[in-house]
């Protein structure tokens, strides 16, 4: 869908002279780059949590307010249509986009989150009894635990916990070792939000195929950074969220195999995810509608899809080439710092550098920094069980995004030593 023909010239010319990206004209694509916080030029560093939208996007849902709102599927008019097409086109995108078999394979979920519940209370309900057992990981973000401890809780199975090394790298033998014939899924992030540790998911997904396990992995923290092929990766479920890709907040993405999928129970029951509702009997829709029941959030569907097309008309390799410059810059330049402990020191690591400060409480951190209009974030980031394998109460965590630069960098190393001056 994205093609060199719907680049802007200034782009095209400058894609063509070099693989790198253009982060001049990047960085004034998003609005809320340019503003100040605290008197000061905003530096964002907090990406992992949500990411700034470009203007494409902006307008991209403006335009559908705008011109073209509806709800889709129901109606025979002008409007209902149009919105039909967008939010049809919106799915093919995100199909392109993780190269999924088909676009009956991409439900639009909430987030995330709602899409590993979906999982964990359809594929997990019908196939997940007691005595059996459900692997996760040690360094999984709280959506990834809980909908998973409910599943067990309900069904007397039981959570196993694949452990991690001192640099925050999943025991990939351990998690191996892990599994029976009662492990009925593995689920895993593709890369670490608290750490960045990217995970060898394809090495993880061949190997438990091999013993038919099906393997859902979280994606949240890997698709704004990297390109991702559900169908080379193997993945039998592949979740991400639409606000961490500079897509709006409320949506996201469940990718399941079709297969799969035909053979769950529906999630939640409604309008939409039916083909004939009587009171004796109801027989559901055919895939994707059978787990969206309700209005979607149409909009926000087509912001997706204006995100992708965004980052299409970039390339995700010079994303993932740029932000890897970047994140090995950002590790030299902090981990430099007398007094810095990096949190996460895997060799396969993105988009996040976790620390602690000797001394300093990490909302101390957070707070000090804000004074200098750099956002970081700063807790257990939604992943208490990693903060207690490291033994901290919290870290601070800077996380980027491709239109991050070296300045800002540079920004949070003065930042960091101006907080070890306030506390010393
Ligand atoms: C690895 C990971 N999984 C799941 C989530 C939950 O995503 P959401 O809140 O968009 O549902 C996050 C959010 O930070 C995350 O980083």
């Amino acid at each position: 869908m994205t093609t060199a023909a719907k680049l802007p010239q200034a782009e095209q010319a400058s894609t063509s002279r070099s693989a790198r990206i253009d982060i001049d004209k990047i960085r004034r694509d998003f609005p809320i780059l340019a503003r100040d916080v605290r008197g000061k030029k905003l530096v964002y560093l907090d990406n992992a949590a949500t990411s700034q939208k470009p203007r494409a996007v902006i307008e991209r849902i403006v335009k559908y307010y705008e011109q073209e709102n509806a709800n889709i599927h129901r109606g025979v008019h002008f409007l209902s249509e149009l919105a039909t097409r967008e939010h049809d086109c919106a799915r093919e995108a995100v199909k392109e986009f993780v190269n999924a078999g088909s676009t009956r394979e991409i439900i639009f979920v909430r987030g995330t989150t709602e899409a590993i519940n979906l999982v964990a209370q359809t594929y997990g309900r019908a196939n997940v009894g007691a005595g059996d057992e459900v692997l996760i990981t040690a360094m999984e973000h709280h959506s990834n635990i809980v909908p998973w401890q409910i599943l067990c809780e309900e069904k007397g199975a039981q959570l196993r916990v694949a452990p991690i090394n001192d640099d925050g790298e999943l025991l990939v033998g351990e998690l191996h070792k892990l599994t029976s014939p009662r492990t009925k899924i593995i689920a895993l992030a593709h890369v670490s939000n608290a750490l960045g540790t990217v995970n060898p998911v394809k090495k993880i997904i061949d190997c438990a195929h091999s013993k038919n396990i099906p393997v859902l992995i979280d994606g949240a923290q890997a698709v704004p950074h990297m390109k991702v092929d559900v169908q080379e990766l193997g993945a039998d479920f592949y979740t991400f969220s639409s606000h961490k890709m500079f897509g709006p907040m409320g949506i996201g993405v469940l990718y399941g195999k079709a297969e799969l999928l035909e053979a769950m129970p529906p999630y939640q029951g409604g309008g939409d995810m039916i083909s004939s509702v009587t009171f004796e009997k109801t027989t559901y829709n055919k895939l994707p509608f059978k787990f969206e029941a309700g209005t979607p959030d149409v909009a926000g569907a087509i912001g997706l899809g204006a995100a992708i097309e965004y980052l299409n008309q970039i390339g995700m390799d010079k994303i993932e080439k740029y932000e890897h410059e970047l994140l090995a810059y950002a590790i030299e330049q902090v981990s430099s710092i007398p007094g810095v402990r990096l949190i996460g020191t895997a060799k396969a690591k993105t988009g996040v550098l976790s620390f602690v400060i000797d001394g300093v409480h990490p909302h101390d951190v957070g707070t000090i920094l804000d004074q200098e209009g750099i956002a970081i974030r700063t807790g257990h980031h939604c992943a208490q069980p990693i903060m207690d394998r490291f033994g901290i109460p919290a870290t601070a965590r800077a996380s980027f995004a491709f239109y991050n630069t070296k300045d800002e960098v540079d920004a949070l190393a003065a930042g960091i030593r101006r907080v070890q001056e306030v506390f010393n």
